[in-house]
């Protein structure tokens, strides 16, 4: 592995590269434990722009990543409590490790996180995911994210007309339930009530639209008979999750990936369970004003 990089001053603006040719950025060269007032704007211009970006080769505790988190946008604290950090709140754990008890410490373990987005069974959800990678397996393990708009600008145009108007209707982690420790699924669905979203959402400024949609979580479209919005559901998943659309990234020690929960979908590989790995993520409220968002503002 390559060493960190530590900085105190950023070169401005940042160096960048694609991490395909149609999305996604890495941002080189920056030590997120200095940020100053220009790398935040410069970094929230870039996501924008790009509903992925990928740091690598970085040094970050709780504390730190939690203060990046919060430059940009409102940190959310998750509903279940059986993942979050016992030393902080904010930080969800992503793990396969295990406590002498036999609960995991966080979420997903180490099997199939399939297709989803985080955080859209709540009315306002918390649309920007920050993912830390402290342990890493060699194999397996991988994330990929599928891009949103650009599966939108691709669909028919009589699919577009259908999808006009419509919600999609959600329900906490209704086809993929992992639950454990104190947070059992009566509890979450009660914290959770279900929610109504548009089926396509629209950027601020640059009225470019994407889809929305959770294949683990939305169970139907408003004024649709079940069959033919699960028909459509799951067309919409094979299209959204085409190989021109995704971005897969095999992670290593020290990556933090940001991405935009409006604008992509994401999955991660099963792994051996007996090779840790270790992912911290936090989830902020990203501004309405530039990002896209499934509520009025
Ligand atoms: C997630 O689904 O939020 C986590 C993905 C991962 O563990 O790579």
């Amino acid at each position: 592995m390559k060493g960190p990089i530590l900085r105190k001053v950023h070169p401005m603006p940042l160096t960048t590269r694609p991490l395909t040719p149609d999305f996604g950025l890495e941002i080189l060269d920056v030590d997120l434990r200095h940020l100053t007032d220009d790398l935040i704007a410069e970094i929230d211009a870039l996501w924008v722009a790009h509903p992925v970006l990928l740091v690598r080769d970085q040094l970050l505790d709780e504390v730190q990543q939690i203060a990046f988190s919060k430059r940009l946008g409102e940190i959310n604290i998750h509903v279940r409590t059986d993942i979050r950090s016992r030393s902080h709140p904010e930080v969800v754990m992503v793990s396969n490790l295990r406590l002498e008890n036999g609960d995991n410490i966080g979420a997903l373990a180490s099997g199939e996180a399939k297709w989803h987005t985080d955080s859209c069974y709540k009315p306002k959800p918390d649309t920007g995911s920050l993912l830390y990678a402290l342990e890493v397996p060699e194999d397996g393990g991988k994330t990929a994210w599928a891009n949103l708009q650009l599966a939108y600008d691709a669909l028919p145009d009589a699919i577009k007309a259908k999808l006009e108007g419509k919600r999609g209707a959600y329900a906490y982690n209704i086809f993929d339930v992992d639950i454990t420790g104190d947070d059992d699924v009566k509890n979450i669905r009660a914290k959770t009530p279900d929610v109504t979203h548009p089926m396509v959402l629209t950027q601020p400024v640059s009225g470019r639209k994407g889809l929305y949609l959770d294949p683990l979580q939305t169970y139907g479209i408003e004024g649709m008979a079940p069959a033919e919005s699960r028909e459509l559901l799951d067309e919409l998943t094979t299209h959204v999750t085409r190989p021109e659309f995704v971005f897969e990234h095999k992670w290593r020690r020290g990556d933090i990936v940001l991405w935009d929960n409006c604008r992509v979908l994401h999955r991660r590989e099963p792994f051996d369970p007996m090779v840790p790995r270790l992912m911290k993520r936090t989830t902020i409220f990203l501004p309405p004003e530039r990002y896209p968002v499934p509520f009025q503002v």
